[in-house]
């Protein structure tokens, strides 16, 4: 099964594409979080992205396809994969239908998570991150066992540089121009299906399970 998370920054789209991983025993592949790996390490994709990322512009195109046909051609993605975060544009989604058609090969599902831009920037805020290996918590909803630290690594979380709000409101802008004209690509692919993010994430989850059946 190869499912497409689309949706906003902070819209959920990490939270729920890791509990379809887990579910469904498929790689979870988010650009996002390759990324963050490769500034932590200090590589030089890294240092290139985050040029971008730190002012909530995208990656461009050449960086990111790259490293996505990269990762899906490994030996875990036979069976399906869940992609947070790409494509994110036309072109990149292009790129991948083709890599696909390829193969003999297309997107199953394309889950739009949808939350109001007045709800993201609260939630941003709110977000904390461990770089580490990539959970996400929240200081209200989703609070760790104990604060600042990773539950399941044991590592500090962090407010990610690019959720603060200023920088928060231009991802909103660019996910308006950019990514959001992908809803009606995979409309007209006959793979959309838009759920409620603002609903608790337990139904949200219960609701993208329901699609899948
Ligand atoms: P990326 O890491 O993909 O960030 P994003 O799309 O902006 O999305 P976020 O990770 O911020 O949000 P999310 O939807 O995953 O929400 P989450 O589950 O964490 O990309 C970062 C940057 O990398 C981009 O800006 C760009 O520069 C670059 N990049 C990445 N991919 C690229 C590409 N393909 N091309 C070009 N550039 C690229 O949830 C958010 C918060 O809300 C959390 O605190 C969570 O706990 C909480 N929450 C989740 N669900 C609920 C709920 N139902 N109710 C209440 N709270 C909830
Ligand atoms: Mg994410």
């Amino acid at each position: 099964m190869k499912i497409i998370m689309l949706g906003a920054p902070g819209a959920g789209k990490g939270t729920q594409a890791k509990m379809i991983a887990e579910k469904y025993q498929i790689p979870h592949i988010s650009t996002g979080d390759i990324f963050r790996a490769n500034i932590k390490n200090g590589t030089q994709l890294g240092m290139e992205a985050k040029k971008y990322m730190d002012q909530g512009l995208l990656v461009p195109d050449e960086l990111t396809v790259k490293i996505l046909l990269d990762r899906v051609a490994q030996e875990d993605c036979k069976n399906g994969y869940v992609l947070d975060g790409f494509p994110r544009t036309i072109p990149q989604a292009e790129v991948l239908d083709k890599a696909l058609a390829g193969l003999g090969e297309a997107i199953d599902y394309a889950i739009n998570v949808d939350v109001p831009d007045e709800n993201i920037v609260r939630r941003m805020s709110g977000r904390r991150a461990c770089l580490s290996c990539g959970a996400t918590y929240h200081v209200e909803h989703i609070p760790p066992r104990q604060e600042g630290i990773c539950d399941h690594c044991g590592q500090a979380l962090v407010l990610r540089d690019d959720d603060k709000p200023e920088t928060v409101q231009n991802r909103l802008k660019v996910y308006h121009e950019q990514t959001q004209p992908l809803i009606d690509f995979y409309t007209a692919k006959g793979v959309l299906r838009t759920v409620d993010g603002t609903a608790d994430m337990k139904d949200v989850f219960e609701e993208i399970v329901s699609i899948l059946k």
